[in-house]
């Protein structure tokens, strides 16, 4: 069975934020500190509480019956906004998951008006570099001794 694109259902709360634990928790690039503050972002008092506001969305990708994949956006004034995290479980990536939330996302923001994205990756993530690079991104500048003193990159496209 294929997977689907959809908007985060209140019952699917608990499995999306296990997921999004269980690759924050693990990933590689990542200090400590900075793992505890993206573990604290996305509570599910967090994901329940913006489940409904206007200016933020989750996306989640579902298979199997499971939540496989999440994605969330947000608006800023002026049509600029901002690609939060993308994140696939290890057991499903490399089969377009991680490019059919990216695409649900752009298309989202276009919809809302947004015509510039804008996104950051720390040094050293390949894996969400090449995403962003494949869905059009180009890379701005380094942001060193940036969020919790690691070096990130910069990126833009235009929607
Ligand atoms: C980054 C991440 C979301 C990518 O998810 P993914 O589902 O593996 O992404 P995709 O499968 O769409 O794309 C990955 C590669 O697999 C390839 N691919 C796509 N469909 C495929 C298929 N059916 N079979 C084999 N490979 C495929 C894509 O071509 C892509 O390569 P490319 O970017 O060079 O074109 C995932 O690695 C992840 O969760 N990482 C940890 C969290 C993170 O760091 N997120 C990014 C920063 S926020």
């Amino acid at each position: 069975m294929g997977f689907e694109i959809v908007s985060l259902r209140a019952r699917d709360i608990e499995q999306a934020h296990a997921l999004i634990h269980k690759v924050i928790r693990n990933h590689p690039s990542y200090s400590p500190e900075a793992r505890r503050f993206w573990e604290s972002y996305y509570t599910p008092a967090v994901l329940r509480k913006h489940l409904h506001d206007t200016n933020w969305m989750f996306l989640v990708a579902r298979q199997d019956g499971k939540v496989v994949g999440f994605t969330d956006i947000m608006w800023f004034e002026g049509g600029v906004t901002r690609s939060d995290w993308t994140i696939v479980d290890p057991c499903y990536r490399g089969h377009g998951i991680g490019h059919a939330l990216m695409r649900a996302k752009l298309a989202v923001a276009r919809k809302r008006g947004c015509h510039k994205i804008i996104a950051d990756s720390i040094v050293g993530n390949t894996e969400g570099e090449r995403l962003l690079k494949s869905s059009g991104f180009k890379k701005l500048a380094r942001l060193r001794d940036y969020w919790f003193h690691q070096d990130y990159q910069l990126w833009e496209k235009q929607l």
